[in-house]
């Protein structure tokens, strides 16, 4: 069995402070193009961007209908501003920054407004302050307990890549039947048998837990991990999961990329 790294009751305890983001689930979202999501935003400053030296004083809290379009893209805001961070971009124009992610200024003007705006006239946006406020609505202010079900080639490669856990999720367990696997470790991370799962799961908090094992017994898998406590599932069998609906389902599927490309490349 992994090592308690979490006692259940205080990772419960932890709440996110700023703000909560209700989704829709997995179903949902896939015909998510009329239907909105209601995301509660604690927003430091107020809502006319009161912004000096990158820091605003207050504290309000607004509440805001946000389209799951916009809760999509937060990811790649987040991910262009932590780059220009790391160069030490301290303010960026939202043209700098529609030609750098390639969507129009306008959308991100319209995007960013829907948090309050976080810019101002004439002195564009303060990355840090926007990459941190992203940071928040996108939930990345606390850390995220994670497993991994099933350590073949896609469990391990899962568990080698270190920046999940720079954004906070955090592999504490990897699960899998087969005997050669069980009680080794990946980075540190101990494979325990799957029979152990369930017990794992009453004395430890599990925010997601990741499927990579054969699509045949996904399901199945899915709906013991709810059973036992699971927030949401981050799936990569090839298969459709039909979970309730407070269940967060992310469906990560290369394959589907990939046809995407070949759709773009193919030759008449
Ligand atoms: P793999 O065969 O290397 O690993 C699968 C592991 O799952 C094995 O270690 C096996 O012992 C374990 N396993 C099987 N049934 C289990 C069960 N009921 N409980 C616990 N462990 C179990 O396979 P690989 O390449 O890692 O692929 C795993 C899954 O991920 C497959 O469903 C595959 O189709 C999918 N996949 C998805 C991708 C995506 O983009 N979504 C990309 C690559 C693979």
């Amino acid at each position: 069995m992994c090592k308690a790294a979490h006692e259940k009751q205080s990772t419960l305890s932890v709440i996110d402070k700023d703000f909560t983001i209700l989704y829709n689930n997995k179903k949902e979202v896939c015909k998510l193009s009329e239907q909105i999501v209601i995301v509660y935003i604690l927003v430091i400053g107020n809502n006319r961007f009161a912004m000096k030296n990158g820091k605003v004083g207050g504290a309000i809290v607004a509440a805001k209908e946000i389209s799951m379009a916009v809760i999509k893209r937060l990811p790649k805001y987040y991910r262009n501003l932590g780059e220009l961070l790391e160069k030490q971009v301290e303010r960026i124009s939202s043209k700098e920054l529609s030609e750098r992610m390639q969507v129009t200024a306008s959308q991100i003007r319209q995007d960013l407004n829907n948090f309050g705006g976080f810019g101002q006239q004439g002195y564009g946006y303060n990355v840090e302050y926007l990459y941190t406020e992203i940071g928040k609505i996108l939930g990345l202010t606390r850390k995220y307990h994670m497993i991994v079900i099933g350590a073949g080639n896609l469990g391990q490669a899962i568990a080698n890549y270190t920046d999940f856990e720079k954004l906070g999720f955090v592999l504490e367990c990897m699960f899998d039947q087969k005997e050669s696997l069980i009680g080794t470790e990946i980075r540190g991370v101990k494979i325990a048998d799957v029979s152990e799962l369930e017990e794992y799961m009453k004395h430890h908090a599990v925010d997601i837990a990741a499927i990579t094992i054969p699509k045949d017994h996904a399901p199945e898998l899915a709906a013991s991990l709810v059973k036992w406590g699971a927030r949401a599932i981050w799936n990569f069998a090839p298969t459709d999961l039909h979970l309730p609906e407070e269940v967060k389902v992310e469906n990560v599927h290369l394959a589907d990329s990939l046809m995407r490309l070949s759709y773009s490349i193919k030759k008449e």
